[in-house]
Formats: C-alpha cells, structure tokens, sequence
C-alpha cells in the first residue's frame, strides 16, 4: 500500500450518476476491497432498479456479491450504501454524510459553477468523469502532477484522451511530432439514440446499432493544451460503431525523426515495464475488440499493425476498454487524491 492510500484510509466517497461509468467504477471498487470507501450513491432512479442493474450487467455480467436493499440504501456483501434519488444538484447534502471526494459521473454537472455545488453541499474534492467546461484537463502518467494538495475540482478527461495522451507523450520524446491525426473507433455509449431521433450533431442521432457513425471529439484542442509544442498539429475525430463496449485509437503520425516500427514497439515495451505500466501496454496477439473488455490499462497497443511509412509516417493502434480502462484511471485518482485529505 501506497503512503498516499495509507493517509487517506478513512477517505468517504459519494458517486452522483450511477450509469455506466458509476456502476462500473462501483465493482472495481469491490473488486479492489474498497468499497468500505463509498458512503452514499446518487442517481435518477428508483433505488430497486439500480440494485437490479447492479446485480445484472449486459457486459460485465453478475456483480460477485450478494447485494440488498435497505432502509437508507442498499448493502453489497454487508458493506452499507446510504441511496439518494435527487435530480437538483444544489439539494444533495454531502455534509450530512461527511463525503470528502464526490464523483461526479452524471456527465451532466461538467461547469465549475456546477461542481462547486457539490463543494458547498459538504463535499471536500470533486472528481469529474469528463472534460470539464472550464477545467484544465490532467492525465494520469502525463500531467498529473499539476494537481496540488489544494485542488477541488479535478477533470481527468475521458476515455480517449486517457488512451492517446500517454501515447503521444512517448512518441513525442522520442522522435519529435510534425502532426497527428486521430480516430477514435468506439462502441456506442448511452448519449446515442437506439433508433433515429433527432439531434443537435445530425449524425449522434442515428441508430446506434445500425451504423458506422463519424463523429466530431473535442480530444485535439485539450491536447494542444496539455502538449503546447504540438498546437494546431493535432486533428482528431472518433467513429462510434455496434459494439456495446470496447474502443481502438487509430494515430496517424508524422514523426520529425525516422524511425522502424520495432523501435516504435520497444519503446512502448519499455514503458509498460517501467513507471507507465499502470496505463500503456502492448500484446502482440491477433485481438479484436471484445478481447480488451476487462483490461484495466489506458492503452494497450497492437503491436503486430504498428507501421511505418516513408521513414517518418507512423500509424499505431492501440485498443482500450472504455469503461473499465476508464473505471481503472478513476481509482488512479482515488489513489493519488486520498493523500490529499
Ligand atoms: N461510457 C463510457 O464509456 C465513458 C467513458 C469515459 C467517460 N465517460 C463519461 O462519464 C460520464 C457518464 O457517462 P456514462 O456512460 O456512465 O453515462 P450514463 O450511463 O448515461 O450514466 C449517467 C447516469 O446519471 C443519471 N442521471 C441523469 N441525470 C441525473 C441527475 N440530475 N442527477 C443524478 N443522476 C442523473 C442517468 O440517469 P438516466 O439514464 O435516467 O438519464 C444515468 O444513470 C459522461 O460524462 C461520459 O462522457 C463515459
């Protein structure tokens, strides 16, 4: 155990949003043996049904526990969860239960006027789940270390940005960046529509499970901040095809170094033995995406397709698992943030 996690042993969490994200997060908290942790859930819905989605998962399967309802909550193998069903953020009462960091899985409440409600309910710490509206983005194994004891509101980024930021980093030390183009290939989510519907982006509301759907992602101007040398080199875009989880980023790279695409891998290879392992992988198996479902790592490249072009032209793919991966960098979170209570 970390000194950080030994500081923090008495750390109280509440989850506003118990979707896929909340939920997710909940297992890999029990399945760590943290859930002594969670003090109280928020959501929408009725308490019954969260207890049947939690037992009951379409990609997970069933939560390993036995899991009952109680008079304040619900309790998974005895540990107890106190249950609020509150839509109006500036009710919820965080005090009442003591919480010190509040995640914030709603996707909702992404504005630092909104997370600071959760502040003056009693939360010490709020941990978005998204890119917030006015929040610098910090990635784990790239720029972390900008957050200071001090900090209340954290914004780790999604998913995708979780999966391509450590990789550009090490690309980008090693060799030098001209420019990148990415494509985020990823089963759909719950902010797409089952069937055609209408939609302020035309094409998000188009059956999720019957296209291939190109869709704009904001992962290129939040790079450009992290990675100030690289500004106006990035472009970015995500396709969101009928899968229901698991993802793949596709880079397009020209590099101001040539280079061979056993180099590449190898530097990959080291950092997923050294201080990156948490979040950058490698396997040189024939995967397809339903392989990567359960991986807890930010990235793990293919390394059978790295290529390279014309000495300098580098395309790389690298598969993520876009809620446990995802799940696994909150608790990374949880980690580094409990030092600070
Ligand atoms: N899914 C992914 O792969 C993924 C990966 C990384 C990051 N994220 C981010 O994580 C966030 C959550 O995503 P998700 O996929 O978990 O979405 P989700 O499954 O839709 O979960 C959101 C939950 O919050 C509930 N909710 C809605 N309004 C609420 C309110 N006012 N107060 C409390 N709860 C409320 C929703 O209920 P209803 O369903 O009834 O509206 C739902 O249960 C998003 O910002 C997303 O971008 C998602």
């Amino acid at each position: 155990m970390t000194d950080q996690m030994k500081s923090g042993e008495n750390t109280r969490i509440a989850i506003n949003g118990m979707g896929r994200i909340g939920r997710t997060l909940l297992r890999l908290l029990h399945q760590e043996s943290l859930l002594k942790h969670v003090i109280a859930v928020n959501d929408i819905m009725p308490k019954e049904n969260l207890i049947y989605l939690l037992k009951y998962d379409s990609i997970r399967g069933a939560f390993n526990a036995e899991i009952i309802s109680t008079q304040n909550g619900f309790s998974i193998n005895g540990h107890e969860i106190a249950y609020t069903q509150q839509a109006e953020i500036s009710k919820l009462n965080w005090k009442f239960f003591s919480i010190d960091l509040l995640i914030e899985a709603t996707g909702l409440f992404t504005h630092s006027t909104e997370a600071n409600q959760h502040i003056s309910s009693g939360a010490k710490k709020v941990l978005l789940t998204t890119f917030g509206k006015d929040i610098p983005t910090t990635v784990c194994g790239v720029n972390h270390l900008e957050i200071k004891p001090e900090t209340q509101i954290v914004s780790p980024g999604d998913c995708t940005i979780n999966c391509v930021a450590p990789l550009i980093y090490l690309i980008d030390q090693h060799y030098g960046i001209e420019s990148v183009h990415i494509n985020v290939i990823q089963g759909y989510t719950t902010r797409q529509e089952l069937l055609d519907a209408p939609y302020k982006g035309f094409r998000r509301g188009r059956a999720a499970a019957h296209s291939f759907i190109p869709f704009e992602v904001n992962i290129a101007p939040v790079l450009e901040t992290i990675f100030s040398t690289l500004n106006s080199k990035i472009e970015s875009m995500s396709t969101r095809v009928p899968v229901s989880c698991g993802a793949m980023a596709d880079l397009s790279v020209v590099l101001k170094k040539h280079t061979t695409a056993e180099e590449i891998n190898s530097v990959i290879a080291n950092a997923s033995k050294g201080e990156m392992k948490k979040w950058v992988s490698i396997t040189y198996d024939p995967i397809v995406s339903s392989d990567v479902l359960g991986n807890p790592h930010a990235s793990t490249t293919d390394g059978t397709l790295t290529k390279i072009t014309n000495g300098n032209h580098l395309r790389l793919l690298a598969w993520f698992d876009n809620e446990w991966g995802y799940a696994n960098r909150l608790l990374d979170w949880i980690h580094l943030l409990q030092g600070y209570f």
